[in-house]
């Protein structure tokens, strides 16, 4: 069996992490019995400033037909983020359709949480995050530019649609894991697409009596992400909520450089997209010390996606493997002095 997977590497560490993990990849799969056909894609901020455009006009369409993406990062110092952003990744995720997006948060054993008294496997939880509409859709306008009475209006839309999505993939989730679920909202002061949000929950809350549903408001969620993390099971929230808050999970559970992520096209009509939390990092870029294993730990999520479950469980063994040996190689923000290459071939090793 081969897939037809798509690498955009992107920007900045992007590239750095993509060309080390996708090794790791290719050793799981041929283990499993299975291999990676990629076409690369060198769309990016290079492109913008030599070309004009981030991806080519029918960018879209030549990533339609794949089995799945597999991206780095997107972001550039010398060029707006709006425009970098609009101009490849945040496309792929609406146009696909790609309207959950799962973000899990475990604390490694071997690995040291920022905060007191945690240790490995205290921490366990996946944010579902809503990754197509809310606070992300584009609609707004901008006028009087420059003058005293300017005004921008930044508009966010909710539908019953895209909002259910992701609720029920959010439950179907708990089901599966520990029957908890935290819907996290801004209700008591935007009332009506959290509010909508809100009955939505309740709705598809009764098809799952079995989950026990505890309702947070997303200032305090982001107090209880540092004071209980532990007690958080599956989270649910808007595009931005869930955006803050998935930071705040990959810091608590030891670094940016850990947080994995799907974007997913629930009905399998078109590619889902698998990518690291993390940006394109340009305060270490070119220095080699990249964390590798967020995009190790996608590419999980891409196998198990695919359907080759054993392949995803195998990389996840190996990286919890590594973080737990105190005598591995571990990057800077691990509290290491590693780089990314040597992460790469202890991890292959471990394979
Ligand atoms: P960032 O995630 O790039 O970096 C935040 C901090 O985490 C930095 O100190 C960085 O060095 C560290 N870090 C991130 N990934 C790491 C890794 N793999 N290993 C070690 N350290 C790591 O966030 P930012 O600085 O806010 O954004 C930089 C650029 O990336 C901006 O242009 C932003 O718009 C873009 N961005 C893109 C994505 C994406 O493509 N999905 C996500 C977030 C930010
Ligand atoms: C992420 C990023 C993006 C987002 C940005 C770069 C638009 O922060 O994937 O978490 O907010 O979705
Ligand atoms: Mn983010």
């Amino acid at each position: 069996m081969a897939y037809d997977i798509a690498l955009i590497p992107g920007d900045g560490i992007g590239q750095e992490v993509v060309a080390a993990a996708r090794p790791v990849l290719d050793d799981a799969a041929t283990d499993a019995g299975f291999s990676l056909d990629y076409e690369r894609f060198d769309w990016g901020s290079e492109r913008y400033l030599d070309e004009g455009a981030m991806m080519p006009d029918d960018g879209i369409d030549r990533l339609r037909d794949r089995d799945a993406i597999l991206l780095g990062a997107v972001g550039h110092p010398d060029i707006p983020d709006h425009v970098t952003l609009r101009g490849l990744m945040l496309p792929i995720r609406k146009r696909f359709n790609q309207q959950v997006c799962r973000r899990p948060a475990v604390l490694y054993e071997g690995v040291e949480s920022p905060l007191r008294g945690y240790g490995g496997g205290d921490i366990d939880l996946v944010v579902f995050r809503e990754n197509t509409e809310g606070e992300y859709a584009d609609v707004g306008g901008r006028e009087h530019r420059g003058f005293d009475h300017e005004v921008a209006i930044q508009s966010a839309v909710f539908t019953r649609q895209g909002t259910e999505d992701v609720v029920r993939a959010a439950f179907e989730a708990a089901t599966e894991r520990d029957g908890k679920l935290t819907n996290v909202t801004k209700s008591n002061a935007q009332a009506y697409g959290m509010v909508l949000w809100d009955d939505v929950v309740a709705e598809v809350g009764e098809e799952y009596p079995d989950v026990e549903v505890e309702r947070l408001l997303v200032d305090a969620a982001s107090m209880d992400f540092v004071r209980r993390p532990d007690e958080f099971d599956v989270v649910v929230a808007s595009n931005l909520f869930g955006d803050i808050l998935t930071d705040l999970g990959a810091i608590v559970t030891g670094s940016m450089g850990l947080a994995p992520s799907a974007n997913v096209n629930v009905e399998g009509d078109y590619p889902s997209m698998f990518e690291p939390v993390h940006g394109s990092a340009p305060d270490i870029v070119g220095q080699g010390v990249a964390n590798p294993l967020a995009t190790v730990l996608s590419g999980a999520m891409l196998f198990d996606h695919l359907g080759e479950e054993a392949a995803g469980e195998r990389l996840r063994g190996a990286v919890a493997d590594q973080l737990a040996d105190g005598d591995a190689p571990r990057t800077p923000d691990l509290g290491g002095d590693a780089g990314t290459e040597a992460v790469v071939r202890d991890l292959r090793d471990r394979l």
